[in-house]
């Protein structure tokens, strides 16, 4: 449904229909695979179906594969994602391990590679209209000993829990609602970003808790601040989870955050990314 065109009256019927249906049970929110390489029709009904309803979908892959980065690259394609975002730790087909890497740079950009906690935000917050974040599938190898538990909640939720206490979204839809100064350490150009945009006619959300190299602009600022009271607010509408080896969640794009971890005394724990610029389609 495209919320762009609706009246009141199907703005309703969409938000009400969108709480209504909220699960933050995994069984509800989970497909089991048997073959990453080839999935069934139902697999991939189950994942569309999910997915569509709740823009996060997660899967388990009951058995092990020889190759898990290319199992992983086989099934995102088989359900439409691609054009991934290359970056400097990612291989050449855009995946990337996420994993404690020595001697990281402390801007908030790299703390993924780290053990520390990693605030509520989206993928990509900080990239412009040509590169945006629409999916990201996460999936894990090995799995954190103490901590590294994921919340997700979905950002059409947040949207909605915004319109139904303030009257000002469009504070959050300003083209400059935020700007990302420049990046001193990869040269990215300073960029301004809205929080919420429509995409393709779907809601994308860019967005980020971090305080430091943000700068909200003076009309946005107030409104951020309950955007964030809200995400903070409603535990009811997160969903916890913490990956074990075999797991794995695409999601389009929604708000997300990670406790700090510990790593098992032999294995560290990693997990694989893929951050893609399209999403999933039948
Ligand atoms: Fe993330």
């Amino acid at each position: 449904m495209n919320i762009l065109e609706n009246n009141k009256t199907n703005y309703k019927l969409w938000a009400d229909k969108k709480l209504q249906g909220f699960s933050n049970k995994l069984d509800d929110l989970i497909v089991e695979i048997d073959n990453p390489n080839s999935l069934s029709k139902s697999e991939k009904a189950m994942m569309h179906r999910i997915i569509n309803q709740h823009n996060i979908v997660f899967f388990q892959i009951n058995k092990g594969v020889d190759d898990v980065k290319s199992s992983i690259k086989m099934l995102a394609s088989q359900v439409g994602l691609g054009n991934y975002e290359i970056d400097s730790k990612s291989d050449s087909d855009g995946l990337t391990e996420i994993k404690i890497h020595d001697n990281i740079k402390t801007d908030a950009e790299y703390i993924p590679y780290t053990d520390k906690q990693l605030k509520w935000h989206t993928d990509g917050y900080y990239n412009d209209d040509d590169n945006l974040i629409l999916t990201w599938l996460l999936f894990c190898k090995n799995q954190s000993e103490n901590g590294g538990l994921n919340k997700y909640m979905d950002h059409e939720i947040a949207y909605i829990l915004f319109n139904e206490n303030f009257d000002n979204i469009d504070d959050l839809m300003l083209n400059n609602a935020y700007r990302i100064p420049k990046n001193e350490l990869n040269g990215r150009e300073a960029i301004d970003n809205p929080i919420f945009s429509f995409v393709e006619n779907k809601l994308h959300m860019k967005f980020s808790m971090r305080e430091k190299n943000i700068i909200w602009n003076d009309k946005s600022k107030e409104a951020s601040k309950n955007l964030k009271n809200i995400i903070n607010d409603s535990d009811m509408y997160h969903i916890s989870h913490k990956f074990t080896e075999g797991q794995g969640v695409i999601t389009n794009n929604i708000i997300h955050m990670r406790t700090s971890f510990t790593n098992l005394e032999k294995k560290n724990r990693l997990l694989y990314r893929l951050r893609s610029k399209q999403r999933m389609r039948a």
